[in-house]
């Protein structure tokens, strides 16, 4: 069996450092892996329009802002494929199929549609096409019979409902899906990279994110201004470790080579936990070595970034010959789910001789 890869991103925004510990990073070790066949990444433009159909300009001027960060981060076009959702109405078509699987309780007991609904506001009356999204998800999937789907930890439930709807497809039409398996990353951390200001979780809309086209100043800002530990006052004082965003960054970004080019004192991250814990170590002289790692990781993934906005119609290029494979690899799909479902009249002569045959 083949191994395919197919992930995406809702185009709302700029990603940021979160989506780059959580799904991008490992993305593009993948990638580079050599160890698949097809890789797919999709730009969910349709996806982002169902809780921002009243916004599409946002949705529209991200589309690009997102292939951007996909090229910037190392996302090779000559080893995957780019493409806009929105483009391939054989996923609209398959979600329609999709949708006869799939009870409505089932979709209202998904936990990520279920908080997403809070999120928004939503209570009161859902869209159905939000709270769709799960069933056009698994058409997204299994339109490129993906066998690896990337993802963050928040996207379990989805590729969980996708699971569900392969297995009652098969059953019912034959064995015509292929059954996907989630991929997440490893450590906690990285599952869920906390905001600059010590929230749970790094996000646009609670402003605290550290966004892979910051520039320079930008990300010194805000490690600077970052959360650490709001009992360590003086230099003097004892400070804690846990729960301060800096050391839970460092504990993700900082390597051993770091603290040899940076901060020549210590040894490595525990000698430096230590001395914090101890007191007589200041937020400044941390912060200040965060910073350098950042901008290490950031400079790059940003130069690149800008050199490819200089050069914006060949991402154009990238994302429209992207599209048309997509649109090919689902056309397949789309022609074998209708031969299992029997609604494939004109595909060849078989319903023509059935016909002739009963009316002989
Ligand atoms: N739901 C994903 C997100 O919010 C985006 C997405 C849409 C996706 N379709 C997908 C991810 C298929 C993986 C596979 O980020």
């Amino acid at each position: 069996m083949q191994k395919i890869i197919l992930t995406g991103d809702r185009p709302t925004g700029r990603l940021h450092l979160g989506h780059y510990v959580g799904s991008l990073k490992r993305r593009v070790e993948l990638q580079n892996s050599g160890e698949f066949d097809k890789i797919y990444i999709m730009i969910a433009d349709a996806q982002a329009l169902t809780d921002n159909f009243d916004n599409p300009s946002k949705v529209r001027n991200n589309v690009i802002e997102v292939a951007l960060d996909y090229l910037a981060v190392g996302i090779d076009p000559k080893k995957a494929t780019i493409f806009v959702q929105s483009e391939i109405s054989e996923l609209t078509e398959l979600t329609f199929y999709y949708m006869n699987l799939v009870t409505l309780s089932r979709l209202q007991r998904n936990p990520t549609v279920k908080n997403e609904i809070k999120l928004r506001g939503f209570e009161k009356s859902i869209p159905v096409g939000f709270l769709n999204y799960p069933i056009s998800q698994a058409a997204d999937i299994t339109a490129f019979n993906a066998t690896c789907v990337p993802v963050g930890v928040d996207q379990l439930p989805m590729i969980e409902q996708t699971r569900e709807i392969v297995h009652s497809f098969n059953s019912i039409y034959g064995n015509t899906l292929t059954m996907p398996e989630a991929e997440v990353p490893k450590s906690d951390l990285e599952q869920r990279l906390p905001g600059t200001d010590g929230k749970a979780k790094m996000s646009k809309s609670l402003g605290n994110c550290i966004y892979l086209s910051d520039d320079e100043d930008t990300i010194k800002k805000k490690v600077m201004s970052m959360y650490t530990d709001p009992n360590h006052i003086r230099v003097e004082d004892p400070g804690n470790v846990e729960g301060n965003v800096v050391f839970t960054y460092l504990d993700v970004f900082a390597k051993d080579e770091d603290f040899n080019k940076y901060l020549p004192e210590y040894k490595n991250l525990d000698e430096l936990k230590e001395h914090y814990r101890r007191g007589g170590l200041g937020d400044v002289v941390i912060k200040k070595f965060l910073n350098n790692i950042l901008q290490d990781l950031l400079r790059p993934i940003r130069e690149k970034r800008e050199s490819l906005s200089k050069n914006i119609t060949y991402v154009y290029d990238v994302l429209k010959s992207g599209t048309k494979m997509a649109q090919e690899e689902a056309n397949k799909t789309i022609k074998s789910v209708k031969k299992a479902m029997k609604i494939d009249y004109f595909a060849d002569d078989e319903f023509l001789n059935e016909i002739v045959d009963k009316y002989k």
